[in-house]
Parts: structure tokens; C-alpha cells; sequence
């Protein structure tokens, strides 16, 4: 069966960026791709590139886990797992560092930004991550990857990879292709329209988490920071605020940003932020509800054993026979 295989870093509560551009476009691609089966996990080893406490850790692990589930995804043809319950991602990781140069890792935006964020105590476990997420994807010969616009590059480098080792040893791993949403794959922040939502942000004004009160929600937006000429439009360069308003409201309505443009080009700023609000507000409303749900009912940690046990059967089996194409232990009788 063919896979698509993704993963969300348990780092904090997640925001609607993360919800915009990964979660949502699963549970719309489970729809679309019925014969693929979807891995989908908790990218815990992931998140300890960076030092974390570790009861924060657990609770945000658990909280993705229930986020999940509570956005819509349908258990039917999913593996839903917890990164490092599956050890070959960690053994992958560091086969997979063997055929990567140190000149790809140095040019990731994503390791030089966070790098750059932290004087001191810059792990290597930081600068060799993008050799783990290959290794999340390769593991499962996954046909695609859905993700935001932000881990584009560390798709380019698995692809790479992929292709390097096929080259040397025969058709071995599936190339993935990126799956990236036409709106919503770089949602920005509402403090600093030209910065990306993050959850690592120090100003938690900048994002909407997605189990944020209603109130909060529409204070934020009303208070996101936009431009004074007074017109809806999408010029991302120039507008940054108003333009990342619109694709909010179209990846969470569907509708395209012409049609939003359209519609609202006559309102006032402060109108289309009611308006963004209140999709927001409605957006977010069951996803809080079923979270509670899902907390309550316990089934989390049932689903997460049937997903760590179907992951794990596939994983074991593609190290070993890795291990043994490039020539590591003895040979099979
Ligand atoms: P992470 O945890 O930073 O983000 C999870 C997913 O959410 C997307 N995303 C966003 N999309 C739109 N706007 C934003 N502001 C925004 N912020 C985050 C990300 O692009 C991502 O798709 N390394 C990955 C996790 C990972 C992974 C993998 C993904 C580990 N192994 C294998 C795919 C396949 C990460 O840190 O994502």
C-alpha cells in the first residue's frame, strides 16, 4: 500500500499556522488519497534538538496526540505514533548522516535561523536534524509529504538523499514528494506579518493557539498588526498583515482569495478582522470541543499503541534490510 507520512513537533501548544498549513490538509488529503495509509506521528526526537523541560515535554506530546484527533483525523487508514517509541528512526537518522555532506546541513534556513536565535548550547543534534526527518520519511517509502511551506527544503535534501542512495545501491527508497496547500502554507505572524506563526515566538500575541478562548482569539485578531491605506488586498510584500488576514480566511472557508478580495475590498480593516474572527473563532470551536472529548474518553493511548505497532513492522523491516545493503553486520544466510 502506498503511504503518505508526516510528522508536527511537540513544542508548545500548537498554533493555527501549524493547524492551517499541516493538520487540516490531512484530514482533507485522508478524504482525497482513501487508498493511501497515512503515517502520521509525534515528532518528539524532533523537539529535543532544542533543551526542553521535560514535564512540558510529556504534556505537549500527549496534547498533540488528542489535537489530532480532535481536528478530524479518521482513524481508518491512519497510524497515529509517538516518534520515539520506534527506535529505527533514531538508527535511520544516523545511517542517513553517513550519505549526507556537511555543506547540505549548512545551507538549511531553518538551522541557521534557530541557530542564530541561541548563543550558546547550539546542539549537533540540531544541525544533523534534517538527516532524522529524511530518515521519518524514508523509512516508510513514502509516495507523499504533506507539509508548510517552511520544511520545503528539508523535502528537497530527503529527495536527495533518496536518489544518492539509489544511485550507489540500486532502487532502494521511494523518492517522496512534497504536498504543500495552495493557501495556508505560511501563515504569519499577527505581531510581525513578515515572520512566519511560531510556536517558539516569545510573544504569544503573534499566534492563536488552537485551544484558545474565544475571546482571546478575537482579541488577537483585532489587534493584528496591518497598514494605513485602508485597502483589502493581497500584496503579501507590501501588505503583509492584511494579506495574511485574507489567507487565513481562505484556508479556513475554501474559498479562493480573488473571490475573499472581491468580497470584501469595500469593508474597513476593522469589519474584515470581525469577519476573520468570527471564521476563526467558529473554525476552532468543535476542534476545542472534541479535544476535551478525546482527553476524556482515554482512547488516545489505545490508538497510539495500534499505530506504534503497525509503524513499527514496516520500520524494522526497511532498516534491517538497509543495514544489510550497505554492508553493516553479517551476511544473511
Ligand atoms: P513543525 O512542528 O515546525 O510544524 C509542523 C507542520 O506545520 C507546518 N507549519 C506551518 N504551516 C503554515 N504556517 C505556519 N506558520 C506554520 N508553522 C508550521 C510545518 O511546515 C509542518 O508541516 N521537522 C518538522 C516535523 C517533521 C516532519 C517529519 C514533517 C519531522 N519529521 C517528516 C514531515 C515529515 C517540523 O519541525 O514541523
Amino acid at each position: 500500500m502506498k503511504h503518505i507520512v508526516s510528522g508536527i513537533q511537540p513544542t508548545g501548544s500548537l498554533n493555527i499556522g501549524t493547524y492551517l498549513g499541516s493538520i487540516k490538509n490531512f484530514v482533507r488529503l485522508q478524504e482525497a488519497y482513501k487508498d493511501h495509509h497515512f503515517l502520521i506521528f509525534i515528532a518528539d526526537l524532533h523537539a529535543i534538538t532544542i533543551p526542553r523541560d521535560r514535564a512540558e515535554l510529556r504534556k505537549s506530546i500527549k496534547e498533540v496526540a488528542a489535537l489530532y484527533l480532535a481536528c478530524g483525523l479518521k482513524t481508518d487508514n491512519l497510524s497515529l505514533f509517538i516518534q520515539s517509541e520506534i527506535e529505527a528512526h533514531s538508527q535511520m537518522s544516523y545511517l542517513l548522516q553517513c550519505f549526507t555532506y556537511m555543506g547540505e546541513l549548512e545551507r538549511m534556513t531553518q538551522f541557521k535561523e534557530k541557530a542564530q536565535r541561541q548563543e550558546k548550547g547550539v546542539t549537533s543534534s540540531l544541525f544533523t536534524y534534517p538527516a532524522l526527518m529524511a530518515g521519518d520519511i524514508l523509512l516508510y517509502d513514502a509516495e507523499y509529504v504533506p507539509v508548510g511551506d517552511d520544511q520545503k527544503q528539508h523535502l528537497e535534501l530527503t529527495r536527495d538523499l533518496a536518489i544518492r542512495v539509489n544511485n550507489r545501491y540500486g532502487d532502494f527508497f521511494t523518492v517522496p514528494k512534497p504536498l504543500i496547500p495552495k493557501v495556508g502554507a505560511r501563515i504569519m505572524s499577527l505581531t510581525e506579518p513578515t515572520k512566519k506563526m511560531s510556536k517558539s515566538d516569545d510573544n504569544i500575541k503573534s499566534r492563536i493557539l488552537l485551544l484558545d478562548d474565544d475571546n482571546i482569539i478575537r482579541k488577537r485578531i483585532m489587534s493584528a498588526v496591518t497598514d494605513t491605506d485602508g485597502q483589502i488586498r493581497f500584496d503579501p510584500n507590501n501588505k503583509p498583515g492584511i494579506s495574511n488576514l485574507l489567507s487565513i480566511l481562505s484556508a479556513i472557508t475554501n474559498e479562493s482569495i480573488e473571490t475573499l478580495v472581491n468580497t470584501y475590498k469595500d469593508t474597513d480593516y476593522k469589519t474584515f478582522k470581525e469577519v476573520v474572527a468570527e471564521a476563526v473563532v467558529k473554525e476552532l470551536k468543535p476542534i476545542k470541543e472534541k479535544y476535551h472529548e478525546v482527553i476524556k474518553s482515554g482512547e488516545v493511548d489505545t490508538i497510539l499503541d495500534q499505530g506504534k505497532a503497525h509503524a513499527e513492522r514496516i520500520a524494522r523491516k526497511k532498516i534491517a534490510k538497509f543495514n544489510h545493503k550497505i554492508g553493516l553486520g553479517r551476511k544473511q544466510k
